[in-house]
């Protein structure tokens, strides 16, 4: 497609902690009609109101950063809801483009939509080949729709309709709720907290012996605008780092970088999750894009965002 400085992109879920580094990645590089509604603006459940958003607005590009997303608890509590309004927002959205001739979509899922016992590190011909983690498959099976909608339009109409799989992200605008949140940003709020509170000891759940990849959410940002601007072959390509690292020694780099002097003890009655999460990127980097923010880099800027906000999130019970 013909992309230019004023196409129209709607970013689907501008708010949110992806949909927003999408949105600033897109402004720093000039595009300058960018269009998003909150969820009380417009929601993308609502099958007619989407219709008539798209009529009204008719965006030249979607990118669909919204989705209901939440932890083990969560997706547990309210399997029906993960499911089934995470196909509503996506099948909306997707049916949506394809009506308007929308040439190019985007469309976020995630690491979940892999077997929970596929080989590492985890490529995309992995999918469909065994069962799911329980804990998320209503959450995945959404998301595994959504790919295949994407995928079927790029099969049976040849637009370049893209499905993006990201790792763990984390950056600004992360949750940092430690009711609620994902465990890299969990570890800065309680480092952050411990160091205050003389250097405590910050106790931490499981043996430590886990391995994950974290991607910065700009970095994320960043492949998301390289599969705008590039025309791609395929639907399906994971986003990530391809490199991981024992949740021992994340806890060790978060604490440098905070400045806590105490001691980490670690809770192993606790559960560990999944021995190894890695993704293989090789088909993105083939492609032409390739993270470029490091760990150490991404947490120190993620902490530096942490201390200029927290005030707004200090009500938030602990
Ligand atoms: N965070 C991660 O670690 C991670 C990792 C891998 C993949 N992802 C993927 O990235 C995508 C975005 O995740 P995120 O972390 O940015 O989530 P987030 O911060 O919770 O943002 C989700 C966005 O979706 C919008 N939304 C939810 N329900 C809606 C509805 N019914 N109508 C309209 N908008 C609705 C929300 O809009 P309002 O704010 O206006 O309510 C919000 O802006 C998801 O597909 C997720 O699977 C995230």
């Amino acid at each position: 497609m013909n992309l230019n400085d004023k196409s129209k992109i709607y970013i689907a879920g501008h708010r949110g902690m992806v949909g927003s580094a999408i949105w600033r990645a897109l402004e720093a590089k000039g595009y300058s009609n960018l269009i998003g509604q909150t969820s009380s603006e417009l929601d993308l459940r609502d099958q007619e109101a989407v219709t008539s958003f798209f009529s009204e607005h008719k965006p030249d590009v979607v990118i669909d950063a919204a989705a209901r997303v939440g932890g083990i608890l969560a997706n547990n509590t309210y399997p029906y809801q993960f499911l089934m309004e995470n196909m509503q927002i996506q099948n909306n959205l997707i049916d949506s483009s394809f009506r308007t001739d929308v040439q190019k979509f985007i469309f976020l899922g995630s690491s979940c939509i892999y077997p929970k016992l596929a080989p590492q590190p985890l490529k995309e011909e992995h999918l469909l080949t065994g069962p799911l983690e329980p804990t998320n498959e209503w959450y995945a099976v959404a998301k595994i729709t959504g790919v295949k909608a994407c995928e079927s339009i790029r099969k049976q109409y040849g637009r370049d309709y893209i499905s993006l799989m990201p790792t763990n992200l984390y950056g600004p605008f992360d949750n940092f709720d430690l009711n609620t949140s994902h465990v890299l940003p969990a570890m800065i709020r309680k480092f952050h907290l411990a160091k205050e509170g003389g250097n405590v000891p910050v106790e931490l759940w499981g043996s430590g012996t886990p391995m994950r990849e974290f991607l910065y959410v700009e970095d994320l940002a960043d492949a998301v605008v390289f599969a705008l601007e590039n025309e791609f072959h395929d639907n399906l390509y994971n986003v990530g780092t391809g490199v991981d690292l024992t949740i021992k020694e994340l806890a060790e780099l978060i604490q440098k970088t905070v400045g806590h002097s105490g001691e980490i003890l670690w809770d192993s009655s606790k559960p560990d999750g999944t021995p190894r999460k890695l993704m293989d990127v090789s088909k993105m980097e083939n492609a032409g894009w390739k993270a470029k923010v490091g760990l150490e880099e991404g947490i120190k800027k993620t902490y530096q965002w942490f201390l200029e906000n927290q005030e707004s999130f200090k009500e938030v019970k602990i």
